[in-house]
Parts: C-alpha cells; structure tokens; sequence
C-alpha cells in the first residue's frame, strides 16, 4: 500500500527550505568556517580567509554566527555601529581594507556585554545576518560559526544556501574526534565539505629555527584521507597572529602562508 504524503500547509514553514539574502545583495559563494571543538582557530581562520581573499581583490563579507563568543570585530579592531539600510536591515560594518562584517558585537552596548538568550533566539540573529543585513554583492560570504554540532551550527548548515564548509582542527587526537563529528553533520545535512585544515600545527623556535611540534604529531592528514576529505594544509602556531588578533590589526598580519587560504576556495 503506497502511503500519501502529509499535507503541507502554505502556510507552514519548510524547515530545510533554504533563506536569501536580502534584495539587492548577493554572493557567489557562502563558505561556513566550522569545528565541532572550542578554541581551535576557527575565527582566525575565518578573519585570514577573509584577509587573503581581500588581499586578492575579491569583495568579501565576514557572518559572525557566533552569537554568545563573537570574536570577528575585535579581530579587526572594529568599533563602529551598523547603520541602519534605507527600508529595512542594516549594513555591514567596514574593516580598514573594505571587508564587510556583521556580529552581534557591534550592536551590543559594550563589547563585554553578554548574550543571555536560549538556543532558537541565537539561531534565528544568525539568520537574521544573512536575511536583513545589506551585504551588497560579494565574491565571498565567510560564516563563521560557534564550536560544537549545536543549535547554530543546525541552523546555518539547514538554512543558509552554503557552497562549502572549512572544518578546522588542532593536532590533538580529541580535537580530531570531535572534528569527525561535524563532518558526519556535514554529510548528514548534504552540505559540501572544502576540507579540513590542521592549526597550530608546529611552532618554530625564534632563537634556532627549529620547529617545534606542541601538540604532537598532527593527524588531520591522515584522518582527513581516511575520511575522504580534502587535507588543506597546516597552518603554524604563530605568536605574531595571536597578538596582531588581540590588538585588532589582522589586516596587517602578513606571513607568506596566508595567501595559500585564498587557494583552498578559489
Ligand atoms: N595559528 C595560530 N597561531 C597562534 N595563535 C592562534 C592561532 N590560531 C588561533 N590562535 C589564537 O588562539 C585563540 C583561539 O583562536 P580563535 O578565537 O580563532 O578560535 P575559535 O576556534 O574561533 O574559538 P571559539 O571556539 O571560542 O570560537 C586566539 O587567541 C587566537 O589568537
Ligand atoms: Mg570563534
């Protein structure tokens, strides 16, 4: 007996149609930046793609989805206030080099002010990012998004038309464990994976040269091989990047290495 499908209402949301930019706005790829752990470089990759792609000359807009521990502003030292768009929405913010970006830090009253909301109010300010911000017309929307496999990383890779996701992962085999989780995420919700990038991979020694490896042995390699994911790279574990994150000047970080990150996208 064959079963009839239940009856969709008009009315009733589709909860895996996919969202739009707003009139006027477009971009010719959405890349999300993506780990199921914490702390493993996913905003500084994020700001780098970003940095680099702009380098390129490519018009290039950066969604902080992180809503509770947005970092993207202070990366690039940014303070001022979206403005309100004609109509609706607002516009993005402009770091020193043209990058658009819109966070929920830059329409709090103070950058240490929190965020205390429940998971489907975050998910929907995600969303709200892409829908009602006038990004204008992109080569590049970068998302980057919280750590772990929760309700926002669910809703951006549900709902916002995504090209491809960048997982990031450090050497640590734990990091590694849990970066196989948001792989299997990708996969189950038919997102296209990039690949996998390992940071601060090796550090080298400022007095002899050496290169060090602080956490091990890296295995994204591997794993990524294992998983039939794209390996992209190691990125080194670089003091100079953390303090020029810090201090807000990421634009003017420029080590040889990150022109490489355009090419994983380009
Ligand atoms: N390759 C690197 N070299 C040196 N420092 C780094 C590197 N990558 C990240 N960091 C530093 O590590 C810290 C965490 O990085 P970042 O905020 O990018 O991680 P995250 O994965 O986005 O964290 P969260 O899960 O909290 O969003 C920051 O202080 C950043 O400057
Ligand atoms: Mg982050």
């Amino acid at each position: 007996m064959s079963q009839e499908k239940p009856h969709q209402n008009a009315e009733t949301p589709d909860p895996l149609r996919k969202i739009e930019l707003a009139p006027g706005s477009a971009a010719k790829h959405v890349i999300a930046v993506m780990s199921g752990k914490g702390g493993v470089g996913k905003s500084s990759v994020a700001a780098l793609l970003a940095v680099a792609l702009r380098r390129a000359g490519r018009d290039v807009g950066v969604l902080d989805a992180d809503i509770t521990g947005p970092s993207i502003p202070r990366l690039f030292g940014l303070r001022g206030r979206p403005r309100a768009a004609q109509g609706e929405g607002m516009m993005p913010v402009q770091t020193a080099t043209g990058i658009r970006v819109m966070s929920i830090n830059l329409l709090l009253p103070e950058e240490d002010h929190p965020v205390i909301w429940r998971g489907p109010i975050l998910s929907s300010a995600a969303k709200q990012f892409f829908t009602d911000v006038h990004w204008g017309r992109l080569d590049y929307l970068i998302v980057d998004l919280p750590p772990g496999t929760g309700d926002v990383p669910l809703t951006v890779l549900q709902s916002i038309p995504l090209d491809g996701i960048i997982l990031v992962s450090s050497p640590q085999e734990l990091a590694l464990m849990i970066v196989r989780k948001a792989v299997k995420m990708a996969q189950a919700l038919q997102v296209p994976l990039i690949g996998l990038v390992e940071n601060m991979s090796s550090l080298r020694c400022p007095h002899c040269g050496h290169e060090v490896e602080v956490f091990g042995p890296g295995t994204a390699a591997a794993a990524a091989s294992s998983g039939a994911i794209r390996f992209l790279g190691r990125l080194p574990l670089d003091p100079e990047l953390s303090a020029a994150g810090d201090q807000g000047g990421l634009e003017s970080f420029t080590a040889p290495w990150v022109a490489d990150l355009a090419r994983w996208v380009e």
